[in-house]
């Protein structure tokens, strides 16, 4: 086990011409499990690459267990990486295929025979031993890249969505039995996901990757544990990125500035209190409001509301999806209701904001503080 430190750690291709990955700054603890999530392309796989030694860090500084290791070898940094599309050897067994690194490594049969045992034993993988990869479904065969990691007992492990070629439920069965992996091993472990339910289920830490915007002096959003990215997103990014279905956000104006409530003007002339913090700008400035689909009340006459026009409805039993239409907003709003109720496509419904729930952001997408927060640990 060891911690992992990345300072100012940055990529580039092609000398510089463009980069994928700037000033990505992160200390993951010694056990910690730490989720790196963003869009497809925004860097994750390099950057996991790279703590790995499969991909050159173009400048920045990379510490494992305290030492620096940006030039060390891969075999040399003591980390075990699985990769999505498993890797293993079709014509060894699954028992060859776990010690096969060990043997490279020149390690004693019975280190071997007992490690190999081991994983297997953790893994459910006894009854498959001998095996050959071929015959076996998808998430033995996972679960086998996994054992073949587990046996060179690494300081770290590095996933590189390992489980995005399972299906659903298999997913979710092996989701679980990562989770009760880390807890048995604690071994510091590095998981890239475009699942954030995968990362919020997993991970004591996750990191907000997004594609690196031109002239931007980094493309990491946000670091922090799965409770505080949903209930305190920095930006509009973590907010939209964060939680399904994803947030919905308006445009609107300042009203009133409040260092616990403020009121917002959206474009179509409805005030809209918020508990927020937003005694750094003044009345008129520019700010999006931000709520998410489940904390809003549909059909209320109380106050705090918006009135939208029905678009389309999607009813799933124990729960509805309205796709709602307003002037503000630039395709179409979501509200979430615990019914499935027919709703007229056309038809107008009030839909009320709990200020406690409401989120604001400035004109360049950057959060202000929430003020009551609901209690989370
Ligand atoms: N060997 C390479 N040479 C040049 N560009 C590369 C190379 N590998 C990756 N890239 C580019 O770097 C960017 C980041 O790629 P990366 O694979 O790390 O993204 P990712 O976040 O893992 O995406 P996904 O979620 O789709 O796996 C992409 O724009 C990609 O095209
Ligand atoms: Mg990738």
């Amino acid at each position: 086990m060891a911690e992992v430190k990345l300072v100012n750690v940055s990529k580039s291709y092609d000398q510089a011409a463009t980069w994928v990955l700037k000033n990505i700054n992160l200390n993951i603890a010694e056990g910690e499990f730490a989720a790196f999530i963003g869009p497809s392309g925004c860097g994750k796989s390099t950057l996991l690459r790279m703590v790995c030694g499969l991909e050159e860090i173009t400048s920045g500084e990379l510490f494992i267990g305290g030492e620096k290791v940006n030039d060390w070898p891969p075999n040399e940094r003591g980390v075990g990486m699985v990769f999505q599309s498993y890797a293993l050897y079709p014509h060894m067994t699954v028992a060859e295929n776990m010690a096969f690194g060990l043997k490279l490594a020149k390690a004693d049969k019975s280190t071997i025979d007992a490690r190999v045992q081991e994983a297997a034993s953790i893994l459910q993988l006894e009854p498959l031993l001998e095996r050959r990869p071929k015959a076996m479904s998808g998430g033995q065969r996972q679960r086998v890249a996994i054992g073949r990691s587990i046996v060179q007992q690494p300081r770290v492990f590095l996933f590189d969505e390992p489980l995005s070629n399972l299906d659903v439920a298999l997913r979710v069965q092996m989701r679980q039995e990562l989770s009760r992996l880390h807890r048995k091993l604690q071994t510091t472990s590095v998981y890239v996901t475009h699942d954030q339910v995968e990362a919020m289920t997993l991970a004591d830490q996750i990191v907000v990757l997004s594609p690196l915007q031109k002239g931007a002096d980094s493309n990491l959003e946000q670091v922090g544990k799965p409770l505080e990215l949903y209930h305190r997103p920095a930006n509009l990014f973590v907010a939209g990125f964060i939680g399904s279905p994803k947030m919905n956000f308006f445009d609107g104006t300042l009203e009133e500035a409040g260092e616990e409530l403020s009121r917002v003007k959206l474009g179509s002339g409805e005030i809209i209190q918020a508990y927020v913090n937003t005694a750094s700008i003044k009345k008129g400035d520019a700010v999006v409001l931000g709520v998410r689909p489940q904390d809003v009340i549909a059909e209320t006459n109380s106050d705090n509301v918006v009135t939208g026009k029905v678009v389309a409805l999607e009813r799933l039993g124990a729960e509805s999806y309205i796709y709602m239409q307003h002037d503000c907003i630039r395709e179409h709003f979501t509200v979430r209701v615990e019914d499935c109720h027919q709703r007229d496509e056309g038809s107008a419904i009030n839909i009320e904001f709990p200020a406690e729930l409401c989120h604001l952001f400035n004109a360049q997408g950057v959060a202000f503080e929430r003020t009551r927060v609901p209690e989370f640990d």
